[in-house]
């Protein structure tokens, strides 16, 4: 296990910075391997995750699960799933700017020590709070965003696909090219039940 990956989790298992923890069950710290290739980040947790302390294991997360386990991907082995906020905003309201700023340097500090070459932005709230608030999640998934050193690509979130399957067209074409770029910058010979 990596020290500041654990030290880091236990200040943010802690964390009462902002008004999300008061009404909180469990902070959801993110999960997966420290040193992860692939980092999917969403919004924050829902009812669920607050129930349980981890991310996306309601009906999003089975099929997020589902779409990484079909490009070869998961959390046990080459992924980490985190969120821009840690703990549940109250009826799942997307999370207040002030809440959002309070908790990305936390996420920032993930992202410094996982070191993923991949970073797979999970709806607009991911692509708004940490690429770039004014960009639309419709408008530019499925390109590749450089960002301090790393590729990250925007796509839609699981919610948006259960909402509206028409988005799981578009969606699998985004995981294609990051099954592709996992194999030009990690390891050429990734099986993919996929592509
Ligand atoms: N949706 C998110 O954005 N994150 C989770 O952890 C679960 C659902």
């Amino acid at each position: 296990m990596n020290n500041d990956f654990e030290n880091l989790r236990k200040e943010i298992l802690v964390c009462q910075k902002c008004q999300l923890s008061k009404q909180r069950t469990n902070v959801v710290f993110g999960e997966g391997k420290f040193d992860a290739k692939i980092m999917c980040i969403g919004e924050g947790p829902g009812r669920d995750e607050d129930i349980q302390g981890r991310p996306f294991v309601g009906r999003s997360g089975q099929l997020l699960d589902k779409i990484l386990g079909v490009c070869g991907f998961s959390r046990a082995e080459n992924v980490f799933i985190g969120n821009i906020v840690k703990c549940r905003p109250p009826e799942n309201r997307a999370p207040l700017p002030q809440e959002r700023e309070t908790c990305i340097p936390y996420l920032l500090k993930q992202i410094e020590i996982i070191n993923p070459k991949i970073i797979v932005l999970l709806g607009a709230t991911a692509l708004n709070g940490l690429i770039d608030p004014n960009l639309k999640i419709t408008k530019v998934r499925g390109n590749w965003i450089e960002w301090n050193g790393r590729l990250a690509m925007p796509t839609f979130h699981p919610a948006a696909l259960l909402r509206n399957p028409n988005l799981k067209k578009d969606s699998w074409e985004d995981f294609k090219k990051i099954v592709q770029k996992y194999r030009e910058l990690v390891d050429e010979n990734h099986k993919s039940d996929y592509c």
